[in-house]
């Protein structure tokens, strides 16, 4: 029996990378920001690691606060974003978020599948309900009340997904000699209206390679575990212990039996922000030069998350023994016990912040070795079916985790040394799906 092997996708955001003083970093260039060749050459450099899929988070409301020394943490525009990466690469999966509330059926139906059938059917849409007030302000709306945003979610996915049907898998004919383009008999309207979203159809794409895009999922709570079990092949986690990952993964998995699924079908990603360098000083400088600015503000709320007053005038000291014998970790914030056994191990409180403990995702600190352990321990412990990984600047990190992570991961049999076939279906080994999932009447 071959060992399971875990799936690696990357994220990809703003030209710069994962942390927000990536964009000051040194050998990066300031305007990447609005560079396609950056995004490009970091998708290729991550097509090396056989990375299955990149992934773009997308918010419609993303400039806030902190822009005057934080760079946006997005991409100008994701799908614009991937098609010119689309062109310039061979494998990689390509995965845009696209909100299901600000958007009509139609619109995403089209794009999406443009995407797929560009990219030799190599791409994913992340669907989300969009929950910010932000994202709502820039379309003239407020955010309506959950039950009615998930009902336009179901609506709209199955109308997207009847539309990609909806040009029948052997319309297209081509038939110069005898004149036939196409047979309209297999090219038929979807009629779909719902309460909130409708489209007559049909859709003028004919298949990809992969048929249609890949649903990833993202969301959380009882709402977004019954979208992920019903539609997705793949949902993107945030989790910060093996047991929580293992609960969340478990919890997709009888989503998706509930739904009439395998659950098999759906693959669960937990995330990783390493801070990879040769020693574990080096890689903590790497973090401590990224929160010049950032980490003095940060100190206030790590001693919340320890139940502890902590004034930045002592950031570049350790807690004191009085102070470690006070503190306890916040039940309110899940990232406390880690933060905690850091602070115990004697770091300073500039280290501590190093370490990743308010960051989005675990982070591994030191050589290569010690994020090749931290996703075995993971993956071997059932609580993640691969990674999706935060690279602090893509620059140099995504070379960094695809020299030295990846070959590590494959010595040790976890990981892939090639793509197992051309399509972002092949990747996940998601079932062939066209148009809507009959079993989800
Ligand atoms: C790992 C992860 C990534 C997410 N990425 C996005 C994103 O890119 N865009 C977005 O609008 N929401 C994103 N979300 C938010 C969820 O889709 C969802 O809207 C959120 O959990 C709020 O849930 P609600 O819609 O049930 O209120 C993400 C959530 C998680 C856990």
């Amino acid at each position: 029996m071959t060992q399971r092997q875990m799936i690696l996708g990357m994220q990809l955001g703003n030209g710069y990378g994962s942390q927000g003083a990536a964009w000051r970093a040194p050998g990066v260039d300031v305007s990447n920001y609005t560079s396609f060749d950056a995004q490009v050459r970091y998708a290729r450099a991550a097509e090396r690691g056989k990375f299955a899929f990149l992934f773009l988070p997308d918010f419609l409301g993303q400039l806030g606060a902190g822009l005057d020394h934080e760079a946006p943490m997005l991409t100008l525009e994701p799908l614009l974003t991937l098609a010119a990466i689309a062109r310039e690469t061979e494998r990689i999966g390509l995965v845009a978020t696209g909100s299901t509330t600000f958007n009509e059926p139609f619109n995403l139906a089209r794009s999406f599948k443009a995407l797929d059938v560009m990219s030799h059917g190599r791409a994913g849409w992340n669907a989300v309900t969009t929950s910010d007030a932000a994202s709502a302000a820039n379309f003239g709306r407020q955010i309506a009340p959950r039950p009615e945003r998930y009902q336009r979610a179901h609506e709209t996915v199955q109308v997207v997904q009847a539309l990609w049907g909806s040009w029948g898998r052997d319309a297209w004919l081509k038939d110069a000699e005898g004149a036939r383009f196409a047979d309209p008999a297999q090219i038929q309207p979807v009629n779909l209206q719902g309460e909130h979203v409708a489209s007559r159809g049909p859709l003028a794409i004919p298949p990809s390679e992969q048929g249609q895009p890949v649903i990833f999922s993202a969301g959380g709570g009882a709402y977004g575990l019954e979208m992920a079990g019903r539609y997705a092949s793949a949902v993107i986690g945030a989790v910060f212990t093996i047991d929580d990952a293992r609960a969340q993964r478990e919890a997709i998995r009888e989503s998706a039996r509930l739904a009439g699924r395998d659950p098999d079908e759906v693959k669960f990603f937990a995330g990783v922000m390493p801070a990879i360098a040769s020693t574990t000083r080096e890689a903590l400088d790497r973090r401590v030069a990224l929160g010049e600015h950032t980490f003095p503000a940060r100190v206030a709320y790590l001693g919340s998350m320890l139940g502890l007053r902590l004034d930045v005038g002592q950031i570049d000291e350790p807690l004191t023994a009085d102070q470690l014998d006070a503190a306890r970790p916040s039940p309110g914030d899940p990232r406390s016990p880690r933060a905690l056994e850091v602070a115990r191990e004697g770091w300073t409180i500039r280290d501590v912040l190093a370490h990743g403990v308010i960051d989005y995702h675990p982070t591994p600190v030191g050589p290569a070795a010690v994020t090749a352990d931290h996703m075995q321990e993971w993956f071997e412990a059932g609580a993640c079916d691969g990674f999706w990984v935060s690279i602090d600047v893509y620059e140099d990190g995504i070379d960094t985790f695809v020299d030295q992570v990846v070959p590590l991961l494959q010595e040790r049999g976890l990981y892939h040394h090639d793509y197992e076939g051309p399509t972002l279906r092949d990747h996940l080994g998601a079932p062939h799906q066209y148009g809507t999932d009959p079993r989800l009447t």
